[in-house]
């Protein structure tokens, strides 16, 4: 059985400036330091990216972006590519996030060709899916559409620098997370999915997180499931220490 490496990451949204960046990743990383076998992963706004980048260099805590564009350079005004989020010292970058999808519209289309761009510059790509309140008792269809529309292109070994975020969007921001028995039931629909459209080593092996309103505490019952391998950590992200007990419950798993 393939081991998948937890993955705790924070989507700080539009929240903090570059100086308030700083402070938090000063607070952050003593709290870190006897943390191994758990990738750790902060995502600040665009603005803040190059000051985190010149902080983390040789450090475990890694950084990403919230989004990126799907053209590699041009007249594209606001936009920002994969080459900047690189020279910024960016490993992983979001796609699809359901913000994404529902305030800017990010169509399915859209997504793909950012998770494409992506993967080509060797950025690590967390895709994100998710139905709404309206949409809950047709969930499966409607994260089968988004997976298949979304991986479009994508093989098995470029499958691998993908992990993907099952966020449901009814519980983003809402405090109302989805049960650990909700959340492992359609996480492991997620693998199935995988297993049947790839093969089952590629199910094994790809990482799958939950995310919304997860917080210190009921991250070690949502980590617990077996098929959810990490969180993708909205509001209680932006506090160093509710983050840092976040971190923790992944490792006494
Ligand atoms: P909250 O943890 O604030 O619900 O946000 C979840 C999220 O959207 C992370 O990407």
């Amino acid at each position: 059985m393939t081991m998948r490496r937890p993955l705790i990451a924070g989507n700080w949204k539009m929240h903090k400036t570059a100086e308030e960046t700083e402070r938090f990743i000063k607070e952050l990383l003593p709290k870190l330091e006897n943390v191994e076998d758990i990738d750790v992963l902060i995502i600040p706004p665009y603005t803040s990216l190059d000051r985190a980048g010149r902080l983390l260099q040789g450090k475990s805590l890694q950084l990403g972006a919230q989004d990126v564009h799907y053209e590699t350079e041009g007249a594209f005004t606001g936009a920002i590519s994969t080459h900047m989020l690189k020279a910024c010292g960016c490993s992983y970058v979001l796609v699809g996030h359901s913000e994404r999808r529902e305030l800017f519209g990010d169509d399915d289309t859209i997504v793909a060709r950012k998770l494409n761009v992506a993967l080509d510059s060797d950025l690590k790509a967390i895709l994100c899916v998710g139905e709404t309140l309206s949409e809950h008792d047709l969930v499966e269809e409607k994260i089968t559409r988004q997976l298949t529309q979304d991986l479009t292109g994508i093989d098995a070994m470029t499958l691998t620098k993908i992990t993907i975020a099952y966020e449901p969007i009814w519980a983003i921001g809402t405090g109302k997370t989805a049960t650990p028995e909700v959340a492992q039931e359609t996480i492991s629909m997620i693998r199935r999915w995988i297993a049947s459209h790839y093969d089952e080593a590629a199910a094994q092996g790809m990482r799958i997180l939950y995310g919304g309103s997860v917080k210190p505490a009921n991250a070690k019952s949502l980590l617990a499931q077996p098929d959810i391998d990490g969180a993708l950590v909205g509001g209680a992200a932006l506090v160093a220490e509710s983050f840092a007990q976040i971190v923790d419950a992944a490792r006494l798993q």
